[in-house]
């Protein structure tokens, strides 16, 4: 409020300075007691009512731009100066009042509107749940960008990657590599043939040759090609992809995480947004939201379905994929290390795709190596910059930008630390430290 007034004085000096002239001049420029006396009073009624003119100006600019709940004061002066107005103007002086009342009236409305139901029931709680539900295909598609890559925009940025986490196998692009997973590029078109596959079985699950027949008991094969998009997150090891199974398990066990489980924990509308993009930015007609939902609901039974979460996650895209707060094995999965490499002790964490984290023994190995170029001096120091900047040195026999080079990003400081000090202490051939 003294910041308005502030405010209103600085707009309204110039007005204020002639007013105060102009009471000067009457007072010493009117000669007869009784006209000088209504002159000064009616100058110093209109030096208020500037005043207030100036401050309902102001304060309802902000009212409108900015949070203030004022709105209501705002009218209840500029009623007053309508009556005060009346005063000046005797011709007009009904319309004024009419008008006045007019504003008293809003004034009172507004007041209701803005003011009562906070007071009874304090703030409304501030929107957080994305409606998906409620979404156009386009806003879904983007919502779809930002959870696979972590912001709109972000699908062409070189290892951009957002909570669902799928850069970190599936490449996307037409044309680019990937190893690890197919490429993401024609997948609504591809499914089809995956269908028509002799080693999907469709509609047989249980001709199925892998480690899952079927997401649960009954749920069936897919039909459709947005089933079997949906299939292939819930249950990705139901049909492998030849050739990209789970190394040793002869395409019977998938490497692909179920999507809708912890840590990636999508929930049926965030899935659906994302294959909402998978569609939309190939220029294809995405099913609607119900439909896919629907399919989703073919292979996630009600209890497995995550909910949508009621915090916000710290800025769209910025979500950490840990905070430092979970014991270290959990923070080893939330960020897929576990995927690509073997860590003693971290249970699930078998992947060759990296080294053997026993850095006790390998980090001093590489700080010695005459082709290591970094600046870490220490094995902490080396481990950091192997997880924060992973080319500054490429271990031999293992590819160059394969690691993420999101973790300095997505990975809080008390995370980095735990991961630190648990592979500090990893030696070949020794047994891992307790956890
Ligand atoms: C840890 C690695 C990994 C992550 C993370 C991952 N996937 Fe996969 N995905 C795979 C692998 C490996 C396959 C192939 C084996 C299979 O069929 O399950 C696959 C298969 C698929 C398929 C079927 C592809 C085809 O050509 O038939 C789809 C669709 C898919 N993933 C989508 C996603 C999406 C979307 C995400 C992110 C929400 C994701 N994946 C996250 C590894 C991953
Ligand atoms: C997609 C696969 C992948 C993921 C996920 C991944 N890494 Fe790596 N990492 C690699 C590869 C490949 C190398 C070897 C090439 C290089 O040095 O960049 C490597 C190298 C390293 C090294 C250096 C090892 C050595 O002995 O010199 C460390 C330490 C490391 N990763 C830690 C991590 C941690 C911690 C995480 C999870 C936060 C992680 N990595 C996630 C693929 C991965």
């Amino acid at each position: 409020m003294a910041d308005l007034l502030l405010t209103a004085l600085g707009m309204g000096w110039p007005v204020l300075l002639f007013l105060v002239c102009l009471l000067g001049y009457f007072w010493f420029g009117i000669p007869e007691p009784e006209k000088k006396r209504r002159a000064v009073f009616k100058t110093f009624i209109g030096i208020i009512a500037a005043v207030m003119a100036f401050i309902a100006i102001a304060n309802y600019k902000v009212n409108f731009f900015g949070e203030s709940r004022l709105l209501p004061v705002s009218l209840v002066m500029i009623t007053a100066l309508a009556f005060m107005m009346g005063l000046y103007f005797s011709n007009v002086s009904a319309l004024l009042k009419i008008g006045g009342f007019m504003f008293l009236v809003a004034a009172g409305l507004s007041g209701y509107g803005n003011w009562l139901p906070q007071v009874e029931g304090g703030f409304p709680p501030p929107e957080v749940k994305l409606q998906f539900d409620a979404m156009t295909k386009e806003q879904l598609a983007d919502e779809g960008e930002k959870i696979i890559f972590g912001g709109i925009g972000q699908s062409k940025v070189q290892g951009a990657i957002g909570k669902g986490q799928c850069p970190l196998c599936h490449g996307f692009n037409e044309g680019f590599l990937s190893e690890r997973a197919p490429n993401l590029f024609g997948i609504p078109e591809r499914s089809k043939q995956r269908l028509e596959d002799p080693r999907y079985h469709k509609g047989k699950p249980g001709d199925r040759d892998t480690v899952e027949k079927e997401s649960f008991a009954g749920a069936g094969t897919a039909q459709t090609v947005q089933e079997y998009i949906s299939e292939s997150h819930a249950c990705p090891s139901c049909y492998v992809v030849e050739g990209f199974g789970l190394k040793g398990s002869n395409d019977k066990e998938s490497q692909m995480p179920k999507i809708h489980k912890p840590p990636i924990s999508l929930t049926l509308g965030e899935l659906a947004a994302v294959d909402t993009w998978l569609y939309v930015r190939e220029g294809k007609e995405p099913p609607s939201y119900d439909e896919i939902v629907k399919a989703y609901e073919k292979f996630i039974p009600e209890a497995e379905r995550p909910k949508p979460q009621e915090d916000k996650p710290a800025g769209a895209g910025g979500a950490l994929m840990a905070d430092g707060s979970e014991p270290v094995a959990e923070i080893f999965a939330k960020a897929q290390c576990v995927t690509c490499h073997t860590i003693p002790g971290i249970p699930g964490a078998a992947g060759t795709i990296g080294p053997k984290l026993v850095e006790k023994t390998n980090a001093p190995a590489r700080l010695r190596d005459p082709a290591y170029k970094g600046t870490a001096k220490s094995v902490r120091e080396y481990i950091t910059e192997s997880v924060i900047a992973p080319s500054a040195f490429v271990v031999k026999g293992f590819p160059d930008n394969t690691m993420p080079k999101v973790f300095g990003q997505k990975l809080s400081a008390g995370a980095l630390n735990k991961i630190v000090d648990y592979l500090s202490q990893l030696e070949e051939g020794k047994a891992p430290p307790k956890i």
